[in-house]
C-alpha cells in the first residue's frame, strides 16, 4: 500500500508573502510545556470549564433540534440569526443606554474573527495602526497579516499614555487605533473615564476609526461600570463583543458592531471568509439565552472568578518578595506582574517551569522586543487552593532569581 503522505517539498517562494512577519502564537508554545500534569499553569487564558452552562445548553440543543430541526443547520444569513442581534441590542441598552439597531450588528466566529474582518476591510500594506502596548496577541497577529505598521501606546493605569497617543498624531495618519480598555488583556488594566474622555476629544473628528474591544466587560467584581468609547465618539467606534468568557469559547460566537457603511463592507469581507458563523451554535445558543438565566449565570461566573482573583492577589502578598509589582484589576481573567527592571520573566520562566508552575513572560505583547521584566498570570482556570500554592512555587522562583542575580 502506498504510503498517503508526501515528501515533495515546495519551492521556498511559494507561500504568500502576508503571512512572513506573522509570530506564532507564543502562548500556545508555552502551553506545550505547560501539559505536565504536575505544572499548575497560570499561562492560558481559558475561562474555567467547570462554569461552562452544560446542562442548559443540552437542553437548549434537544429544544432547537425539535423546533427548528433541519433549518439549524442549513446554510443562513452572513449577519446572523436575528435573535441573537436583539438579544446583544437589548444589552448595550440596559448597560449603556445606547440604542444599537440590529443592522448594525454582525455575529462573527468569535471577536477574534472581528478582529481579522476589520483588518480586511481597512488595511493595505504598511496603513498604520495605534495599538496597546502591551497589546492583546491575537490582534498583532490579526493585523499582521495586513502587514500594517504597527505604533504601540503605552498604556498603565489609569489608561492609555495621552502624550505618548499624542507623539504618533504629529508624524503619522493612523487608520485604526485598537484597545482592550476594560480588564485588558494581558495587564488587566482598565481606563478611567476621565482618560477615555481626554483619548475620545484628542480622536474626535480625526480621520480614523476607534475598535472598542469588550469580551471581559461583564466580568467586572469590584469599582463602577466606565463609560464605552461608542457613547463618547459614536460615529468612530466599532464595538467587538463576545459569547466566549460568558457562555463558552467553544461555540465560537462574537459580534462587530458598526456605522451601516462600515457594516456593508465588513459583511463583504465575512462572505469571502467564511459564508456565515456556524449556523447550529447561533441557535442553541439563541435559545439558550430565551431561557432565561443567562444573567444569574454570569453573576455565578462573577462570583467563581472574584474567590481566584482575591486568593491570586492575597497569595502574592504573602509570597512573592518585595520590589515586584503587580496589577489588582477589578474584572477579567489576568494580573500583570512587573519585576524589578533588571530582570528577565523569560529566565524567571526556566526557573519556575522547574518548579512546576507556568505563566506568560511579557515579550510577546509587545511589538519587537526580545526580553522584558514583565509577566501575564491567569486566575480564572485554577481554583482557589491551587493558585495559593502556585504562587508559593512562583515566589520561590522569585527568589531563586534574586539570589542567583
Ligand atoms: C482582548 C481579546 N479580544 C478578543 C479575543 C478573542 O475572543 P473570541 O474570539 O473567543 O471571541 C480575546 C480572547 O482571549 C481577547 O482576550
Amino acid at each position: 500500500m502506498k504510503q498517503a503522505s508526501s515528501n515533495y517539498t515546495p519551492m521556498s517562494n511559494i507561500f504568500a508573502d502576508r503571512l512572513s512577519d506573522v509570530p506564532k502564537s507564543f502562548i500556545r508554545e508555552i502551553l506545550k510545556v505547560a501539559i505536565d500534569k504536575e505544572v499548575i499553569s497560570f499561562a492560558g487564558g481559558l475561562p474555567n470549564r467547570d462554569l461552562f452552562p452544560i446542562n442548559d445548553l443540552k437542553k437548549a440543543a434537544e429544544i432547537v433540534f425539535e423546533k427548528v430541526g433541519p433549518d439549524a443547520l442549513q446554510y443562513s444569513n452572513s449577519e446572523g440569526l436575528v435573535e441573537l442581534r436583539k438579544f446583544i441590542s437589548n444589552r448595550y441598552k440596559q448597560k449603556f443606554d445606547l440604542d444599537i439597531p440590529v443592522e448594525e450588528i454582525l455575529i462573527t466566529s468569535g471577536s477574534q474573527q472581528g478582529l481579522d474582518l476589520l483588518g480586511k476591510t481597512f488595511l493595505n500594506e504598511g496603513d498604520d495602526i495605534i495599538i496597546e502596548e502591551p497589546g492583546y496577541l491575537g490582534a498583532i497577529q490579526a493585523f499582521s497579516v495586513y502587514k500594517s505598521r504597527f505604533n504601540p501606546v503605552k498604556i498603565n493605569e489609569p489608561g492609555m499614555d495621552l502624550e505618548a497617543l499624542k507623539h504618533v498624531f504629529l508624524g503619522r495618519n493612523p487608520k485604526l487605533i485598537y484597545m482592550v480598555p476594560n480588564f485588558q488583556n494581558p495587564s488587566g488594566m482598565s481606563y478611567s473615564d476621565e482618560n477615555r474622555k481626554e483619548i475620545a476629544s484628542l480622536l474626535v473628528s480625526r480621520n480614523l476609526f476607534l475598535i472598542e474591544d469588550d469580551p471581559y466587560g461583564d466580568l467586572r467584581y469590584t469599582g463602577l461600570q466606565k463609560i464605552s468609547f461608542k457613547q463618547l465618539l459614536p460615529d468612530q467606534t466599532i464595538m467587538l463583543g463576545s459569547f466566549s468568557k460568558t457562555v463558552v469559547p467553544g461555540f465560537r460566537l462574537g459580534w462587530i458592531v458598526a456605522p451601516k457603511h462600515i457594516y456593508e463592507k465588513l459583511l463583504i469581507a465575512k462572505q469571502a471568509s467564511d459564508l456565515h458563523t456556524n449556523q447550529f451554535a447561533q441557535c442553541v445558543l439563541a435559545e439558550y439565552l430565551a431561557m432565561g438565566g443567562f444573567n444569574a449565570h454570569v453573576e455565578n461566573i462573577r462570583r467563581v472568578y472574584n474567590i481566584q482573583r482575591e486568593a491570586m492577589i492575597e497569595s502574592i502578598k504573602t509570597h512573592f518578595p518585595k520590589g515586584v509589582h503587580f496589577t489588582q484589576p477589578e474584572g477579567g481573567m489576568f494580573l500583570w506582574v512587573t519585576l524589578p527592571h533588571n530582570l528577565s520573566s523569560m529566565k524567571l520562566f526556566d526557573i519556575a517551569i522547574k518548579n512546576k508552575v507556568a505563566f506568560v513572560p511579557g515579550h510577546p505583547f509587545y511589538i519587537g522586543k526580545s526580553e522584558t521584566n514583565t509577566l501575564r498570570l491567569n486566575f480564572s482556570s485554577v481554583d482557589k487552593e491551587t493558585i495559593e500554592i502556585g504562587i508559593r512555587r512562583l515566589g520561590d522562583a522569585l527568589r531563586t532569581m534574586l539570589e542567583v542575580g
